[in-house]
């Protein structure tokens, strides 16, 4: 295990990176036009790195980056499409740099009813489905960093909705049955094993891999849940919703600690690595995950 970092639950991004120089580094993250994806945006760019922002569409993610500065490229991406993301992960690769810092940040969360895309429960496509083809697409460029990092953003205790099982590979579709929590829960923990067998597979490259879950951030999130949910939240939300520039800080942290260079397959909470729950160490499953995910997606793959 890693050892205790200085930071903690209170810590701001921006105090995450306030001793680190970021120039020369290249950082893409998705889903940078709000929340966790935005605030790591603005506080990356400030230490000087160039960041490549993505969006669901040019004009969103153009407008998010005229708010982090200059030193930031937008690029569309619809997490919904896989043609989209083999688009995005072409034009990447045209523009050659290595990546040192791969964020995987976007997600949609409490789908009210069930929604499908080619089949496959719509959080589960876009959450972990559309994010493990964007991130095999663009290994090679991580792995050609100094020191390629792979952070991708699960959740608090939204594993511990999952199913028993973590992942119901005879239930992908949704149409077996399908709760709102439970199948975020489901897509939240496929991140997190994601995560983990991609360390495994990085072992010996040099690049890392590790997970974070931010805690309860006030962000858009919840715009699906029913409306008297969200103006309940609104109410309580300074309460235990941390602000925006807290809850990016484990993302940050983990994306730039010089004390992480040789850390892979962890997951982090509050800017330190601690051990969850549920099916989120399952190695096994992580494997069988890789593989249906490698068959789900194989037609934009090569
Ligand atoms: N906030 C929390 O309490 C919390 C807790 C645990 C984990 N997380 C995780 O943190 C991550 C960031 O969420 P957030 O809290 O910052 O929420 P947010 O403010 O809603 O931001 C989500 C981002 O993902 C993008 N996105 C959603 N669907 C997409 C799609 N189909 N294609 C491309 N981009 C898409 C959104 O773009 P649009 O706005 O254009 O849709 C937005 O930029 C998520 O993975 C979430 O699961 C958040």
């Amino acid at each position: 295990m890693t050892r205790q970092s200085a930071f903690n639950k209170q810590s701001t991004a921006a105090e995450v990176v306030a001793e680190l120089d970021l120039s020369g580094k290249t950082v893409l993250i998705t889903g940078a036009t709000s929340g966790l994806g935005l605030e790591s945006a603005r506080v990356l760019a400030s230490r000087g790195a160039h960041i490549l922002a993505t969006g669901r569409t040019l004009a969103k993610v153009s407008a998010a980056c005229s708010q982090v500065g200059t030193a930031t490229t937008p690029l569309e991406l619809e997490l919904e499409n896989h043609d989209s993301v083999r688009a995005c992960a072409d034009v990447v690769r045209k523009l050659g740099a290595p990546i040192d810092i791969l964020l995987c940040n976007a997600g949609i969360m409490a789908l009210p009813k069930l929604e499908q895309i080619r089949g496959i429960e719509k959080q589960f496509f876009v959450n972990h489905l559309s994010h493990f083809l964007l991130v095999n697409l663009l290994l090679e460029q991580v792995k050609r960093a100094p020191q390629g990092r792979v952070v991708v953003v699960g959740s608090s205790s939204a594993y511990k909705w999952a199913p028993p099982a973590g992942v119901e590979f005879d239930n992908l579709s949704g149409e077996r049955d399908y709760t709102p929590n439970k199948s975020y829960g489901q897509s939240k923990t496929a991140n997190g094993l994601f995560s983990l067998e991609l360390a495994s597979r990085l072992a010996g490259s040099g690049a890392t891999s590790n997970s974070i879950n931010p805690g309860p951030v006030d962000t858009n999130l919840s715009r699906h849940y029913p409306g008297w949910q969200r103006k309940v939240l609104g109410l309580i939300a300074g309460f235990f919703l941390k602000p925006v520039g807290v809850g990016a800080s484990t993302q940050c942290y983990v994306a730039t600690s010089p004390a992480l260079e040789k850390t892979s397959g962890q997951y982090f909470e509050n800017c330190n690595a601690v051990v969850p729950g549920g099916q989120m160490t399952n190695k096994t499953l992580a494997g069988k995950l890789w593989e249906k995910s490698t068959e789900l997606v194989a037609s934009h793959l090569s």
